[in-house]
């Protein structure tokens, strides 16, 4: 079965076709970042009408990377929520579209699953059931994976997700949108015993998480700095250094305790954060220690991608799902 993926969730416009035989056929990406950057962050109805001037064009360059002719497909995933609204109409409305004059099953996926079935793209997946570490823009999870659909979560972000986090901090350090690699970059010149973070919540049982504390931390640092007259470049990336050790702490905390809880031997990451390099050294060790295995995808299907979403459909729809409403799903906000 061979299915194209669409993901139009938030700023980037993927589309990927996933061959069930032959696994990933072809994948192509156009990235929103260098518009956003100017506003700091993403502004909603340009995302939508990029989205709109891009897709059909990238849904092309896949069926010639593939070889196929678009008669050749046999179903259609796109990425039905979360995310921002207009940005999920313009991917579940030409996936409908397509679907509909190709007389093919189209799917409605959720973006997390995306993220979380992603390692599944490489060479060596990850087998059920894992521990998956979630870490994007908008989520920080925690979930117990017994097999597709069979998810437990373990444990989540109360406010701010990770990533999020990562990018109010890169603003306040005068860094531009998306934070997250430029706070990464900023601080491997950091110097780690300068200052120390608190790291949240992991002085009590459970496995939720809260960043937004840390966020207000860095924000209280800079600005003695500021104070003290002591804000230079490498006080900047000593801030730097000493938020992503207490973030990067923070995550192999809880996933050790996740480990530990499901007595569960594989750690899969996923989403946007999980291609900080800090994290992926700091739980390789950590599993190691427990002779578990960690699983995580390549850098370009860490962010978001189409990849992942045709994967997740092509699983979904090879255990019999379909979405037989006929009706478009663009759900903003989908636990
Ligand atoms: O999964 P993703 O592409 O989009 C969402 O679904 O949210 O994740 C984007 C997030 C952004 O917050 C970005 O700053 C963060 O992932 N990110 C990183 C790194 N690369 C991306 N955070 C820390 N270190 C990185 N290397
Ligand atoms: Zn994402």
């Amino acid at each position: 079965m061979r299915v194209l993926g669409i993901e139009t969730s938030c700023d980037e416009t993927g589309v990927a076709i996933y061959d069930t035989e032959r696994g990933l056929l072809a994948d192509a990406l156009y990235s929103q970042v260098a518009m956003h950057a100017e506003y700091g962050g993403v502004v909603p109805e340009l995302a939508s009408r990029d989205h709109t001037r891009r897709l059909l064009p990238l849904i092309q360059q896949v069926l010639e990377e593939a070889g196929m002719q678009r008669s050749e497909l046999d179903a259609i995933a796109y990425t039905a929520g979360p995310g921002l609204v207009g940005a999920l109409m313009v991917g579940a409305s030409t996936a409908h579209g397509m679907a509909r004059a190709l007389g093919i099953p189209v799917l409605g996926v959720h973006h997390m699953e995306g993220h979380l079935l992603a390692p599944m793209l490489e060479e060596s997946p990850p087998a059920f059931p894992f521990v998956a570490l979630l870490v994007s823009g908008g989520h920080t999870q925690l979930v117990e994976v017994h097999g597709l659909g069979l998810y437990r979560l373990l444990g989540e972000s109360v406010d701010d997700a990770a990533g999020e986090a990562f990018d109010k901090t890169a603003k306040m350090l005068g860094l531009s949108y998306p934070g997250g690699p430029q706070v990464a970059r900023l601080a491997e010149t950091g110097n780690p015993g300068r200052f120390r973070f608190p790291r949240p919540m992991t002085d009590r049982p459970g496995l939720d998480f809260s960043f937004s504390g840390l966020k207000t931390h860095t924000l209280t640092t800079l600005r003695q700095l500021e104070q003290a007259g002591e804000l230079d470049d490498q006080a900047r990336a000593d801030v730097a250094r000493a938020f992503e050790e207490a973030v990067v702490d923070t995550l192999t905390i809880k996933c050790r305790r996740a480990l530990d809880d499901t007595g569960l031997k594989r750690l899969v990451m996923a989403g946007g954060v999980s291609a900080n390099q800090r994290l992926r050294e700091r739980l390789a060790t950590e599993v190691a220690k427990r002779n578990a295995q960690v699983f995580y995808p390549r850098g370009r299907f860490c962010t978001d991608n189409g990849a992942m979403i045709a994967l997740a459909g092509a699983l979904r729809l090879q255990a019999g799902e379909r979405d037989e409403t006929g009706q478009m799903k663009a759900v903003p906000r989908w636990p």
